[in-house]
């Protein structure tokens, strides 16, 4: 910004709103915060003649610039993010959202369905039983995970294995209680082998939790890694691309980050999920202890 004299501030002015343009067609959706000082300095250095004026005012000299570092105003830590924003409907949840204890009904009649499903040979004849999810059917905060594991498969509850004692540690670390969040998976039966689920199962099961989302209706969900993240936002981008950021399922806010089975083979990574709960924590309003 040293060569300000030198620029004309109409074109400045254009190649500001050609970047604007591209950015929102890029699906850029956060840009940093403005830094209040900033803007009026910037504003006063390029203030663009108006159209209509027959003798444009002149442009204001650039103010001399701050003096020290120190007493530069401090510009807000930011990532200029890059990665779309998805949103697979434009439109809030389908229906009125029921009460309590309708949810909780509901959800029980959809759970008794899954039970009976068969609509893939292969996993509905490997599992011991079906896991539907828990938590509250109001919760705020749903987990998304994959699929259930060996042991869940056999308690029939989501995340209780390693990973899921790792997810519960990361949800205490909120300050969040697991109960008065829900907590379910893109599958309901375990694959064999802990294989990843194949695109007709991830198909097939879609219809249940589409239905879970649209009872529960929670204000954040948080996709535990790239399984999740790409079933509910149809996208193949990697987890580390798509975290740092909220997207949009229907009514709800998403955040992906890594999937704690991922976090206990690369420990490395927890600082990053960590980062990413403190985000959704600062969203949602809720402050954490020490920060
Ligand atoms: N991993 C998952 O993705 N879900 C579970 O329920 C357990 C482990």
């Amino acid at each position: 910004m040293s060569d300000n004299e030198s620029l004309d501030p109409a074109e400045i002015h254009a190649q500001a709103a050609a970047l604007a343009a591209h950015l929102q067609r890029s699906g850029v959706s956060f840009l940093p915060v403005a830094n209040p000082a900033s803007v009026e300095l910037l504003a006063d250095q390029f203030a663009v003649p108006e159209p209509s004026s027959p003798d444009p005012p002149a442009v204001s000299p650039p103010k001399p610039p701050a003096p020290a570092a120190a007493s530069k105003p401090a510009m807000p830590k930011t990532r200029l993010e890059t990665v779309p924003a998805f949103s697979t409907t434009d439109g809030d949840y389908d229906g009125k959202a029921l009460s309590a204890d309708d949810r909780k009904a509901q959800l029980q009649i959809l759970a008794e369905q899954v039970s009976q499903c068969t609509s893939c040979e292969i996993l509905a004849s490997c599992r011991t039983q079906t896991v539907f999810g828990e938590g509250s059917p109001q919760a705020r905060f749903l987990f998304f995970g994959e699929g259930p594991g060996a042991d869940e498969d056999r308690s029939g509850r989501p995340f209780v294995g390693k990973a899921g004692q790792l997810l519960t540690k990361m949800i205490v670390a909120c300050t969040l209680d697991r109960a008065d969040c829900y907590i379910t998976n893109t599958v309901k039966c375990r694959p064999p082998g802990n294989r990843n689920p194949e695109g007709d199962e991830l198909q097939n099961c879609k219809a249940f939790y589409q239905q879970q989302l649209n009872l529960i209706r929670p204000e954040y969900i948080v996709c535990l890694g790239a399984i999740a993240a790409s079933e509910l936002l149809g996208t193949k981008l990697s987890v580390g691309r798509l975290r740092g950021k909220f997207h949009q399922y229907r009514g709800s806010k998403v955040l992906v980050t890594y999937h704690p089975a991922y976090l206990l083979r690369n420990p490395a990574a927890k600082k990053a999920a960590w980062e990413d709960l403190q985000r959704l924590m600062a969203d949602a309003g809720i402050e954490l202890p020490g920060k």
